[in-house]
């Protein structure tokens, strides 16, 4: 992939996930039984990639491992879903990061992480892909990696700029004025805005007026669906009900589905309702990435059918939203 075919280009992190399956979670000081173990590639910045690749996009990814088993096994899983890794560097000395993940008997989890190579992803590596991140239609990163890293990604994109800020930690002003599509769920929202997502939707319109940024922000609600805000007021939209087995990279498939959206020119709004019915898909199978959905399921999801040019169709209308 040359660097002028890129759709989406994501920069962040990857790990491998360590997932034990547990009736429930261990509460402080308790040692719980797994009843199931597997592992799987995982971490925000890959997943998302990985999202927008089986939706069709021309996918890059800006991320580093290490020079060990596990770096060569993501390197060969990410090309294996035709995400580009010309800009997945390898470091020595280091360890691909890891991820324990415990995930309890009604699809709720509980993550660590531990960074290992993606600590290192550096403004220098940002510096060597500055051409790709141009020419790419959406930037995507999140907080797996530096901030110093998400800013230099930030400043040398050319399209939209779309920032997950996960793990949550609070945005330093200037980083915030250069992000597009802010993407945030309840606990992001509260280290962004410094208070709990309220009840009312004029309530959360003003405290994120409140912030001057220049950009949207689309909450992520899980079962409830999400909310979009474009600088007036707060859009609802709906989730479908659907059964849940792990809601691990849900929020993944949600920014790698918008993104996906987004690079094909849709609105936000129609993006967003695009990317609530592939997260809503993703939760059927245990894993990150397992569940991810093509097309066609996304599709079906919204009652639509697909249509046969590859790159067309899925137009995300606003039927089955709800404004509050
Ligand atoms: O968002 C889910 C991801 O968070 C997991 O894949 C894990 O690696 C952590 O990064």
């Amino acid at each position: 992939m040359t660097p002028e075919h890129v759709d989406v280009a994501v920069v962040g992190s990857v790990n491998i996930d360590l997932v034990a399956s547990v009736t429930r979670l261990p509460m402080p000081g308790e040692t719980v039984r797994a009843v199931a173990y597997d592992q799987f590639i995982g971490g925000k910045g890959s997943n998302q990639a990985i999202a927008a690749a089986r939706l069709g996009r021309r996918v890059a990814f800006v991320g580093l491992v290490g020079d060990d088993r596990e770096g060569a096994a993501v390197r060969k899983t990410l090309g294996g879903e035709s995400v580009d890794v010309t800009y997945l560097g390898s470091e020595t000395g280091v360890p691909t990061g890891r991820a324990i993940v415990l995930v309890d008997a009604l699809a709720e989890n509980s993550i660590v992480v531990v960074s290992g190579a993606n600590g290192r992803l550096s403004p220098r590596h940002i510096q060597a892909a500055a051409e790709l991140l141009r020419r790419a239609a959406v930037v995507v990163s999140q907080l797996e990696i530096r901030m110093e890293t998400v800013a230099a990604a930030a400043r040398a994109s050319a399209g939209t700029f779309v920032l997950n800020p996960a793990p949550a930690r609070h945005l330093p002003a200037d980083l915030l004025a250069l992000v597009d599509v802010l993407v945030v769920n309840e606990i992001e929202y509260e280290a962004v805005t410094g208070c709990a997502l309220p009840e009312d939707h004029r309530d959360i319109a003003t405290s994120l007026a409140a912030l001057g940024l220049p950009g949207a922000v689309v909450v992520t609600l899980g079962a409830r669906g999400a909310l979009v805000w474009e600088g007036v007021g707060v859009t609802h939209i709906a989730a479908p009900i659907v059964s849940v087995v792990d809601t691990t990279g849900a929020g993944d498939t949600f920014i790698g589905a918008l993104a996906d959206a987004l690079s094909r020119g849709e609105a936000l709004l129609a993006a967003a309702h695009w990317a609530v019915h592939a997260a809503s898909v993703s939760v059927g199978a245990l894993g990150a990435t397992t569940g991810m959905p093509g097309r066609a399921a996304v599709l079906a999801s919204l009652g639509q059918v697909p249509d046969r040019t590859p790159d067309a169709g899925g137009r995300a209308e606003e039927a089955g939203t709800h404004h509050g």
